[in-house]
């Protein structure tokens, strides 16, 4: 088969033919169809710190993706051939405290499709049965199949705390930060802001539900808050940049007893205000991956029920190429201008 394959441990990909991946007894073999591109994915490309630390090489790479079902072990109960999937990419020990309790989100032995393990920027992928997302809605398309990892981090992160009627600040406007607005909107809110340092990312906005998108480079947001005619504070906070400014400011934004859900990854510690946290009285929570399976029946319901959130998740979409032109892709991504780029793999059958 083709792959996007790393060889070794230092930067760059190779399309190459690769061996099939086998499929184990509990196992499913997904020919994929599209795969989503994200920021680990530039952070393998590239071969940074984190990379070096994190990687075993060689790896196929790709964990964002859609397909459909060829092949099943002999003990695969429920995944029948034909299936179109996508799949959890966090493979748990089904062992660990958590996991027999049935968090597997927190298993302390989490092994990552396409970090630790070969991933889906191949025409075959093999991942077990209990991490396969079968879709039952022919509405979802193989380019918004592609993105239900990362819309499941938007999904987990704004569904944390709940936002009905309340005032809700999504720092950073990458592609899981907008579609954290159209989930917000969705499930409820009154204001929601939106920032971000990219003019084309804070033009999106306003098609996922935004009331105010804002440029932190230029506009602080005490006066964004008198914008949208706030005068207390944002209720809920969802960090999604990972920039060491953002949280910060959003701590210095929040109304008394506010909420704060972290996804972005920090690459330095952040010097925060914990005076004003433990004052105000407000909660910090981190977000991991997705929590197993709530926030994939989250994702499909609400997807299937509501044409006007599944129109804004897909608009994130904004470039999709052959894998042929993968370098391409990978620069597009790179330049952080537009939305999710995903790469096709049915160019090669
Ligand atoms: N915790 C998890 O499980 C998990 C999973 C996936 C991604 N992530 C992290 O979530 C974040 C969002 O993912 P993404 O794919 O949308 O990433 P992304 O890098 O595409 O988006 C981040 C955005 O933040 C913007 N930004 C930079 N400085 C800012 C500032 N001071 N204020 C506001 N915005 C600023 C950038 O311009 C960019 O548009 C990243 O940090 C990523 O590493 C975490
Ligand atoms: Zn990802
Ligand atoms: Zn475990």
């Amino acid at each position: 088969m083709k792959a996007l394959y790393k060889s070794g441990p230092y930067a760059g990909f190779e399309l190459v033919e690769r061996p099939e991946p086998t499929t184990g007894v509990r196992d499913v073999k997904i020919k994929v169809h599209t795969t989503g591109l994200c920021g680990t994915d530039l952070h393998i490309q590239a071969w940074d710190a984190w990379a070096a630390e994190t990687i075993n090489a060689p790896l196929i790479a790709g964990h964002e993706f859609y397909g459909e079902v060829v092949e099943i072990g002999s003990d695969v109960r429920d995944v029948k051939l034909g299936d179109k999937v996508s799949g959890e990419g966090h493979v748990v020990c089904g062992m660990c405290r958590n996991c027999r309790a049935g968090r597997r989100h927190m298993c302390i032995n989490t092994i990552s499709v396409g970090v630790q393990r070969d991933g889906a920027f191949a025409e075959f992928v093999v991942i077990p049965e209990s991490n396969v997302w079968v879709h039952k809605d022919p509405s979802i398309t193989p380019e918004l199949g592609a993105i239900f990892d990362p819309l499941g981090n938007a999904v987990h992160t704004a569904l944390s705390f709940g936002l009905v009627g309340e005032d809700v600040l999504v720092t950073g406007a990458g592609p899981i930060g907008l579609m954290a607005v159209a989930v917000a909107r969705h499930a409820g809110a009154r204001k929601i802001a939106i920032t971000d340092v990219s003019e084309p990312r804070l033009a999106m906005a306003a098609a996922m539900g935004a009331d105010l998108a804002v440029n932190v480079a230029t506009t602080r947001l005490k006066d964004a808050q008198l914008q949208l005619g706030m005068c207390e504070g944002f209720d809920i906070g969802l960090e999604m940049s990972g920039h060491p400014t953002a949280l910060p400011e959003m701590i210095d934004n929040m109304n008394h007893g506010g909420r704060i859900a972290m996804l972005g990854l920090p690459s330095e510690s952040i010097d925060i205000n914990w005076g004003k946290v433990v004052t105000h009285m407000l909660t910090l929570k981190g977000i991991y991956g997705r929590e197993m399976f709530e926030t994939w029946y989250a994702m499909s319901a609400m997807l299937s029920s509501n044409p006007v959130l599944r129109a804004a998740v897909a608009s994130v979409v904004t470039d999709v190429l052959p894998a042929t032109e993968w370098e391409q892709a990978f620069e597009i991504a790179r330049s952080g201008r537009g939305g999710k780029v995903v790469l096709g793999w049915s160019v090669f059958s």
